[in-house]
C-alpha cells in the first residue's frame, strides 16, 4: 500500500505543469533484478506510447496518424540502453534495504517542459521505493543538481560530469524536439473539451440519522475544475467538506466529488456549482432534499437557458458527440459509464 502510494505520489510531485506550457515525461519503472524495464511517455497527462526495453520496441499509443516521424529510433535506442545501465548500476550500488521486502522498485523521470514566454527546461529525477534519490536539472543554459545517494567522490564526480554532458547535449534537444513533435501531431486530443456531468447527490445513513450530500462531476477534461457546494448561497466552509481530489477515468477523462454531512433535519437549501473549461456559464445544480433525485435532467434545462435556441443546441449536440468519438478514441479501455441525458 504504502510503497504503490509512494510510486504514485512519486511521479504526481514530480511534475507540475504550469499554465500555458506543455511537458514530455518519460517514466521508466525497474524492478531489482530483472534484466529490463518498462516505460511509458507522456503529454502532459496524456499517455502517447510504450516502452519495453525486452524487445526495445517503442508503442504508440491512440491516434497515431502522421507520427511515423516523431520518434527517432536510434534515441529510443540509445536512451533505453543508458537507461537500463543506470538501473542495473544503482541497483547494484544500493544494498537491499530489507531482505523480506518482496520487491524493489527503481524509478526513473525525465521531463522537458517548454512554454511560449519561457526557455526550455529538462528534469530527471531517480527515485528508489518512491523517494527521490538523484535530482538534475537543466534550464538556461545552467546545470543544477541535488544527489542524495551514497556515491564515493570520485564516482560522484564521474557520474556527474557523464550526466551533465548526456543532459545537456543528448537528452535535451531529443526531448525537446520530440515534445514540438507531439505538440503538433496531438493537438486535437490535446485541445479537446469534454463536459462534465454533474450529479448532486444525497445518501442517508440511517444509523445515524445523518446524510451524506455530494455533488459529483465526472468525465471532463481538461482536468482543471472548480466545484462548489453552497449552503443557502453561501459557500460551505473547507473543514466541512470531504473529497475534492482529482481521480484520473481510464478513458483520460477525470471526476471530482465534494461531499458534506448534514443532519436529516437540515431544512438548508444546498445547490453545486462547477466552472469548467468546456462550459460557456457557471452549472449551478441544486437538489430537492426528500426526493434525492438524479440531476442530469437539469443539466438539459441548465443548457437550454444558456443557449436558447435550438440551433445553438444543435452546435452542442454535435460538439458532444465529437467529444464522446474523441473520447472512446484515446481509451485502451471500455469507457466509464455515463448516464446519457441527451439524444
Ligand atoms: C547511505 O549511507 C548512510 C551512511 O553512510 C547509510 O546509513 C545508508 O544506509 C546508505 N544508504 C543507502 C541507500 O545505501
Ligand atoms: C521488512 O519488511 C517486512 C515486510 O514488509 C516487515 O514486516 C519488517 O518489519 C521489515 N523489517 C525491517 C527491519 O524494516
Ligand atoms: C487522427 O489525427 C489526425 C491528425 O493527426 C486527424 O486528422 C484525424 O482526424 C484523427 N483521427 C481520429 C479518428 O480522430
Ligand atoms: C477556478 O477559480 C480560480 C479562482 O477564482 C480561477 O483563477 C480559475 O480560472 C478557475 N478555473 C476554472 C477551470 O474555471
Amino acid at each position: 500500500m504504502t510503497t504503490a502510494c509512494a510510486l504514485v505520489c512519486f511521479i504526481l510531485l514530480s511534475v507540475s505543469v504550469l499554465a500555458g506550457s506543455h511537458t514530455l515525461t518519460g517514466l521508466a519503472t525497474y524492478i531489482r533484478g530483472e534484466s529490463a524495464f518498462s516505460a511509458s511517455l507522456m503529454l502532459d497527462d496524456i499517455t502517447v506510447g510504450y516502452y519495453d526495453s525486452e524487445t526495445k520496441i517503442y508503442f504508440a499509443r491512440g491516434n497515431t496518424t502522421n507520427e511515423d516521424d516523431v520518434i527517432d529510433p536510434n534515441i529510443v535506442r540509445t536512451a533505453g540502453a543508458n537507461v537500463l545501465n543506470h538501473f542495473q548500476k544503482i541497483s547494484h550500488l544500493l544494498k537491499p534495504a530489507n531482505e523480506t521486502e518482496s520487491y524493489e522498485v527503481h524509478q526513473l523521470v525525465t521531463f522537458c517542459e517548454q512554454s511560449d514566454n519561457n526557455l526550455g527546461q529538462i528534469t530527471t529525477k531517480t527515485a528508489y521505493q518512491g523517494s527521490t534519490f538523484d535530482e538534475l536539472h537543466f534550464f538556461d543554459g545552467k546545470f543544477t543538481y541535488q544527489l542524495f545517494s551514497n556515491y564515493t567522490e570520485p564516482e560522484k564526480i564521474r557520474n556527474l560530469e557523464r550526466s551533465k554532458s548526456r543532459l545537456e547535449n543528448f537528452y535535451y534537444p531529443a526531448c525537446i524536439k520530440m515534445l514540438t513533435n507531439y505538440l503538433k501531431t496531438r493537438e486535437t486530443q490535446l485541445n479537446r473539451k469534454v463536459k462534465p456531468l454533474v450529479r448532486l447527490i444525497q445518501k442517508a445513513n440511517s444509523d445515524s440519522g445523518r446524510s451524506r450530500l455530494s455533488c459529483l462531476a465526472s468525465g471532463f477534461y481538461p482536468r482543471h475544475i472548480n466545484l462548489t457546494l453552497f449552503r443557502d448561497g453561501q459557500p460551505v466552509s473547507d473543514h466541512e467538506i470531504t473529497g475534492g481530489d482529482l481521480l484520473p477515468n481510464a478513458d483520460g477523462t477525470y471526476q471530482m466529488r465534494k461531499s458534506v454531512e448534514i443532519s436529516a433535519a437540515d431544512k438548508h437549501k444546498y445547490t453545486c456549482s462547477v466552472t469548467h473549461l468546456s462550459l460557456d456559464n457557471t452549472l449551478d445544480f441544486s437538489e430537492s432534499k426528500n426526493q434525492p433525485v438524479i440531476l442530469s435532467v437539469l443539466i438539459v434545462l441548465a443548457l437550454v437557458l444558456v443557449f436558447g435556441t435550438g440551433v445553438v443546441i444543435y452546435i452542442y449536440i454535435r460538439r458532444k458527440r465529437r467529444a464522446d468519438s474523441s473520447r472512446s478514441d484515446y481509451s485502451a479501455a471500455p469507457p466509464e459509464e455515463h448516464t446519457e441525458t441527451t439524444a
